[in-house]
């Protein structure tokens, strides 16, 4: 229709805005300044890691643990919708301020922003945090994917210049270097729980009893097992309200790369 046509004309592939000196998605860069009078919770929790580094993983993994292992009531609604991304936007969508409106506490909270563009009332607020970092190598190779894929970022071109631009900084997010380091250093002064891919990989109940621990939870063993099964790749990829499908085909093309696409290390 020609109201969809329109659609895809106004929002795909427009040029990273800098905010800050920082890279954004142009509808994310629109955000940031409403976003900086957003008011944290003492409960809450803020899931942050740079892109493509297990935050869907992650996000599932904690949801599981909120709602004690029900999977009835991890099916409810699509992840982004579970745990709201604070700095999207996208034309047409509920952006992350939005969807917040109708979020309840305890509230689980999704960034990808580095530490200098995040919400003061998330640090004023001690807002515990849980940080994945994975392997800078793999983080590119599924971005560029991503970038193919996800018509909110502007072509990346070839692999060899997205590699160069990615090493520069000079990708959405900006630098997957300074974000891992920062948000490093963040836990000496803030409650921040930093995990990393490939320990979730290798073991992820290892990681989750860390991750129970953090929060002053406790699980039984059977529901900890549950929830490794119910997140691993393969059951999160064909998870209709984990793998991204419910989003207009407009803004991910699935068929041009899966939201889920290897997860390997
Ligand atoms: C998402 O899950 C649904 C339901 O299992 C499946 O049909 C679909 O192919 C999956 N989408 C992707 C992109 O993997």
């Amino acid at each position: 229709t020609p109201s969809s046509m329109e659609l895809v004309q106004d929002t795909s592939r427009p040029p990273l805005v800098k905010v800050k000196g920082v890279p954004l998605i142009k509808y994310f860069a629109e955000v940031m300044g409403p976003l900086q009078s957003f008011q944290a919770w003492p409960d809450d929790l803020l899931i942050s890691t740079y892109p493509k580094s297990g935050t869907t993983w992650l996000s599932e993994i904690l949801e599981m643990i909120y709602q004690g292992g029900d999977l009835e009531k991890c099916h409810r609604a699509p992840i982004y919708i579970r745990v709201p991304f604070l700095e999207f936007k996208c034309p047409g969508v509920p952006s992350g301020l939005e969807t917040l409106k109708d979020t309840p506490a305890p509230r689980l909270l999704k960034t990808h922003l580095p530490l200098g563009l995040i919400p003061q009332s998330l640090l004023d607020q001690k807002v515990k945090v849980v940080y994945v970092a994975r392997n800078a190598k793999d983080v590119a190779v599924s971005y560029y994917n991503f970038y193919k894929m996800a018509k909110l970022y502007p072509d990346p071109g070839s692999w060899d210049n997205f590699l160069e631009k990615f090493m520069d900084g000079q990708v959405s997010y900006g630098s997957w270097y300074q974000h891992v380091q920062e948000w490093w250093e963040l836990s000496r002064t803030h409650p921040v729980l930093y995990l990393f891919y490939e320990d979730l990989k290798e073991n992820p109940k290892r990681e989750i009893r860390k991750i129970l621990e953090f929060l002053g939870r406790s699980l039984s063993e059977e529901t900890v097992d549950h929830i490794v099964q119910h997140t691993s790749f393969e059951e999160m990829k064909k998870n209709p309200m984990a793998n991204y499908s419910t989003i207009p085909t407009e803004m991910m093309d699935h068929s041009i790369s899966p939201f889920m696409r290897k997860g390997v290390c």
